[in-house]
């Protein structure tokens, strides 16, 4: 993968850099700015070489055109904090305002551009018109650096078509997180877990069932876990359900058993009559979820088995939390498995907490970021590496 160093002097050079700078907000509010400060470094490094920094993001997904609510300038002010310099921002992406910009640009300067969804040729499904947009956006440059980890598994313009017309490179943030999917996908240390959860099982068939292959244990939760107590004959009651999915469920506890992979399922869960905080909850026997009652996180018997489950391991990769963390009643279950995945790292194992709800959750439960191996960037980037799947902003690095 080409490196920024290769990109040769960037003194008076204007840079492209596409960042991953899709942040929650609340309003205009962030509510965590784990992607902005994994950005900062790169950013700091280009405007310290004397390039003019133009940085690129999308921020949601509108729908091809203007639209306020997603605007990125509201992470105008906290990105300038991070990288030490003013960040200017301009109202459009390829109109006369960002033109403006990156032509007032001097040496070491940086400007955000508006979110590049507004453009509806970003994310088209016409190779041709998004081929259009990049090249909008290639003549405000005279590089490119690609280092939004979190885009690398789109086909999208500022993504992939672009790094065909600029000379391109792989930013530090990108270069830092393929690495780390590097070490888990080749040899890594064993018993290597993977622990999974989030809403939706569908969401994670490929995944489930590259890790059958490559996985010494597979711990399941959230609210994909009801799929699979049902794929096992269990009834769920009101629980989030995936009834087109039972079928692949029962399929890859099959695949499992026969290939010796362990696939960890709670045994107990937190079951409440409805979602929210103040509803009536209880902890209920997996096999004995009442038909009023939906599971919100898995149970302190779960809890336990689980945090047993990764002690010994030497490679864990964690995606979705167990629960629905967020309100206080539910969130045990996922401060179980952080602290767990802690525990092991000051072990000296590999952990690493992949995509932004999953870093989010753990930086909402109290955790640092400094207390894991890793913590990506990216969710469904991660997933589809971790897939197997060729990955359009990498392969194009290459
Ligand atoms: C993410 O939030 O995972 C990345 O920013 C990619 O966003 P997208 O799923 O809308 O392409």
């Amino acid at each position: 993968m080409r490196t920024i160093d290769d990109l040769g002097e960037l003194r008076g050079q204007r840079v492209l850099v596409r960042s991953d700078l899709n942040v929650p907000l609340d309003g205009t509010t962030i509510t965590d700015d784990g992607r902005l400060v994994a950005s900062a470094p790169t950013l700091r490094q280009l405007a310290e070489a004397g390039a003019k920094v133009v940085v690129v993001a999308h921020l949601g997904r509108p729908k091809g055109t203007p639209d306020p609510q997603y605007s990125l300038e509201p992470v105008v002010g906290r990105l300038s904090e991070l990288v030490g310099r003013e960040v200017s921002f301009a109202a459009d992406t390829v109109g006369e305002a960002a033109r403006a910009t990156v032509e007032g640009l001097a040496e070491g300067e940086i400007a955000l551009l508006e979110n590049l969804r507004f453009n509806a040729g970003e994310t088209s499904k016409d190779e041709a018109e998004r081929r259009a947009f990049a090249e909008q956006l290639a003549a405000l440059a005279d590089a490119y650096v690609s280092d939004g980890f979190g885009v690398v598994h789109r086909a999208q313009a500022s993504v992939h078509e672009i790094a065909q017309l600029l000379p391109a490179a792989a930013g530090g943030l990108v270069q830092a997180e393929v690495e780390v999917m590097q070490r888990l996908t080749e040899d890594p240390e064993r018993p290597y877990a993977v622990v999974l959860g989030g809403a939706k099982v569908s969401d994670k068939l490929g995944v489930i069932d590259n890790l059958i292959q490559t996985a010494d244990r597979l711990l399941i939760g959230g609210g994909m876990v009801f799929t699979f107590l049902r794929a096992q004959g269990l009834e769920v009651g009101k629980s989030l359900l995936e009834e087109d999915q039972v079928e692949a469920c029962k399929g890859y506890l099959e695949q499992a058993e026969a290939k010796g992979v362990e696939i960890v399922l709670p045994t107990d869960v937190v079951a409440a009559t409805e979602f929210s905080a103040g509803a009536e909850h209880g902890v209920v026997p997996a096999d004995a979820i009442p038909a009023d009652r939906m599971g919100l996180d898995i149970g302190p018997e779960s809890a336990q088995l689980f945090a047993e489950k990764l002690a010994d391991c030497r490679t864990v990769f964690w995606n979705g939390p167990m629960g629905a963390f967020e309100m206080e009643p539910y969130a045990a279950g996922t401060q179980a498995v952080a602290q767990a995945l802690v525990d092991i790292t000051q072990d000296g194992a590999l952990t690493v907490v992949g995509g932004g709800d999953s870093a989010a959750a753990v930086r909402q439960l109290g955790f640092a970021d400094e207390d894991f191996g890793h913590i990506s960037t990216g969710g469904g980037a991660s997933l589809e590496y971790l897939e197997g799947k060729e990955l359009p902003g990498l392969k194009v690095l290459a």
